[in-house]
């Protein structure tokens, strides 16, 4: 299994995802700009990974400001603004800054706030990958032997600090001995599911076939797909999911031929003070994205581009959404809200 974010005596380390699946290199983030980059840029993505990275990148500005104790508050609390302003739509990047935030308000003394925020950070990322491998469990019952899935963008171990979310049931399914196949939507524009996923599943021996994003819909109407997996960037309180632009179109087809969509994100993801969808900001990306590929363009320069990062599909669409704590179906508002009060980190 690949590691994607970790930290290194003083420093995050990240595996850079957009150089994959050509090379696998890791880079040190030495400083907060660094990491900043590296969350805008993709070379780390996937929602809980971003708060992972994030809350390792403000523990190290901490253990740098310890030095200047008159402005360590401060600094401290400028990183966490910094790294907030990096992507709008994965609530998870502002949920793990909130829990940095807290520990820094409990007790800001310098000397010992600096390695309390650098435990936070461990603690965020020891729970996620435990949520990863709960959530394996529970959504490997949602398939059967010999079936084929589905799945859109990369929610896999490269999206986590563990076994990832939509790919988690596979691989626990794959350990299990289990026979089953898997489709991985390409994912345009960046290519996620192409680069990212393809890659992942290929390491884990897992079968897979790659289609362009435009295929889904027939092979779906075909009844070659028997359940579809993906992860979340934020799902408001009444069960909307945003996730990877492309994943409405995917739970639209599902939904027309009664395919099960399942919706595979750790508690981190959900946004209770988010009322519905429209209300979840969507990050949208430079234009560059969609006229070309790594500085070769195949449009002219003055063709106007429209590229938004994600999309939203309604709880409508949602057959069960799979968190660390437990399945949850419809109604949503009143599962999530249990969920949630159900507290407790899985460790
Ligand atoms: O733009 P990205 O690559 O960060 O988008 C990632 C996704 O949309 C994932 O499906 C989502 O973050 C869940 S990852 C477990």
């Amino acid at each position: 299994m690949s590691r994607t974010i970790w930290w290194d005596l003083d420093h995050p380390d990240i595996l850079d995802q957009t150089l994959l699946p050509f090379e696998a290199r890791v880079l040190h983030l030495h400083s907060l700009e660094a990491v900043a980059e590296a969350i805008t840029s993709l070379r780390v993505r996937g929602a809980p990974a971003i708060g992972v990275t994030a809350a390792f990148g403000v523990a190290m500005a901490a253990i740098q400001a310890v030095s200047m104790p008159d402005s360590f508050s401060q600094t401290v609390l400028a990183a966490c603004d910094r790294l907030a302003a990096t992507r709008p739509t994965a609530v998870n990047l502002f949920w793990a800054i909130e829990r940095m935030r807290t520990v820094l308000d409990s007790d800001p003394y310098p000397s010992r706030a600096a390695p309390a925020l650098l435990r936070e950070a461990q603690a965020i990322a020891a729970e996620d990958a435990a949520a990863c491998r709960r959530m394996g469990e529970l959504g490997a019952a949602l398939f059967g032997e010999g079936d084929t899935l589905l799945t859109h963008c990369n929610a896999g171990a490269l999206a986590t600090a563990g076994i990832g979310t939509a790919l988690a049931p596979m691989y626990t399914a794959h350990q299990q001995g289990r026979r089953f196949h898997v489709y991985v939507d390409e994912t345009r524009p960046l290519l996620q599911g192409a680069r990212l996923t393809a890659w992942e599943l290929h390491n884990a021996g897992i079968p897979f076939t790659l289609i362009a994003d435009n295929m889904a819909a027939s092979i779906i109407r075909a009844g070659k797909v028997d359940a579809i997996f993906v992860g979340a960037d934020r799902i408001a309180a009444n069960g909307d999911v945003a996730n990877k632009i492309g994943t409405y179109g995917v739970a639209l087809a599902a939904h027309t031929h009664g395919v099960p969509f399942y919706v595979v994100a750790p508690t981190s993801t959900l946004d209770p003070r988010t009322a519905d969808g429209d209300a979840i900001p969507i990050e949208e990306r430079r234009p560059e994205e969609v006229r070309g590929v790594r500085g070769a363009a195949w449009v002219p320069d003055e063709y106007f581009i429209y590229n938004p990062a994600f999309d939203v599909t309604p709880a409508s669409h949602v057959t069960a959404i799979v968190t660390e704590r437990g399945l949850v179906r419809p109604p949503y508002p009143e599962g999530l809200r249990a969920v949630l009060a159900a507290g407790m980190a899985v460790r």
